[in-house]
């Protein structure tokens, strides 16, 4: 069942993020000095569309989510009942996981979470951080973090993997380098106080230390038949020139993610574009089933070709 219904979101203050950063001297004393910092990943200022209750996703997802967020509108409640700052410090702080197979929505509710906050987004740029010179990585990994306080964003670590990985190989000499690197990460995180989302559909690649830093992990996984017509809907915005069972197709579209549902409608739309009267544009039934099956000979072919033959499933 899709729980992609907004009655059950609850409210965080608008104001999160600007009382979060009042509150936070730290920032305040680097502001002057960080104007000529480099910048290590993207901003990204979330747009109405970003919004979380625009995603379709299994239930209790979204509310996990949200229950993630919520630590940071009833702060002051759970300071006065639970002295909560002797077990967390770092006020407003807030780390997500969210796991699971390519092209779910875990980027799209990274985007949503930043939206929610009215927050921009961090987007950390791996290229940027990872550096051949000794140390310089261990440094950008603290500007990266510095750099999110700066801008009051959210700390974006998309495919999270490439950066926490544990499966490493490396020769001696890299491996002091790299324990650096991930001890400033463990350290950055701890003192962050702010939210961090992180994304991954390798999970079972993260560090160790790392898992226990975070506070939720989410998963995604592929939709299941009425989730699938919902992404169709979706993704085919104006109805009145779609003729086609949607129905039927989400049934055909079995083991597609939302990302794979979002190229095979845009395929299907331009497809169903070419006549030189756009009076007469139409996606019909037979332009998506068309989709649909490239699609599905695409992945079972990309899955055979990973596993020798074997097929690799995710759970739907
Ligand atoms: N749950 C969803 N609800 C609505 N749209 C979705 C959903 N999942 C995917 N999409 C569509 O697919 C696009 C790609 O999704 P997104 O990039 O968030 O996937 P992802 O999980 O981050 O994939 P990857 O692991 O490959 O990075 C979205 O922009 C959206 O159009
Ligand atoms: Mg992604």
């Amino acid at each position: 069942m899709p729980d992609s219904t907004i009655q059950e979101l609850g409210e965080l203050p608008p104001d999160a993020a600007i009382a979060a950063d009042h509150r936070n001297p730290r920032r305040r004393n680097r502001e002057a000095q960080q104007e000529d910092e480099p910048e290590v990943g993207v901003l990204v200022h979330p747009e109405p569309r970003h919004e979380l209750g625009g995603l379709i996703l299994h239930r209790g997802v979204r509310q996990q989510i949200l229950d993630g967020l919520r630590a940071i509108q009833i702060r002051d409640q759970l300071e006065e009942v639970w002295s909560i700052s002797r077990l967390q410090p770092q006020q407003g702080r807030c780390i997500l996981n969210f796991y699971g197979p390519p092209g779910t929505g875990k980027t799209r509710a990274a985007q949503g979470v930043a939206h929610r906050l009215g927050q921009p987004l961090y987007q950390v740029d791996y290229s940027s951080v990872i550096s051949k010179y000794l140390g310089d990585t261990a440094k950008h990994i603290k500007l990266a973090f510095e750099r999110a306080t700066h801008h009051g964003a959210v700390l974006f670590l998309d495919e999270a993997d490439s950066l926490l990985s544990k499966r490493v190989s490396l020769d001696e000499s890299c491996a002091t380098s790299i324990n650096q690197n991930r001890n400033t990460l463990m350290q950055e995180l701890d003192r962050f106080e702010g939210v961090v989302v992180m994304t991954t559909n390798l999970f079972g690649n993260y560090d160790d230390a790392l898992l226990r830093r975070v506070q939720r992990h989410i998963e995604f996984r592929l939709p299941d038949a009425s989730m699938r017509r919902e992404l169709l809907a979706l993704h085919l915005p104006n109805p009145e020139r779609v003729k086609a069972n949607l129905r039927s197709l989400a049934e055909q579209s079995r083991g597609l993610s939302g990302g794979d549902i979002l190229n095979i409608c845009l395929n299907a739309i331009h497809a169903g574009s070419r006549d030189p009267d756009p009076a007469k544009w139409l996606v019909t039934e037979e332009l998506l089933l068309r989709e649909v099956r490239r699609a599905k000979a695409a992945k079972e072919k990309h899955s055979g070709r990973r596993a020798g033959g074997r097929r690799i499933g995710f759970r739907a």
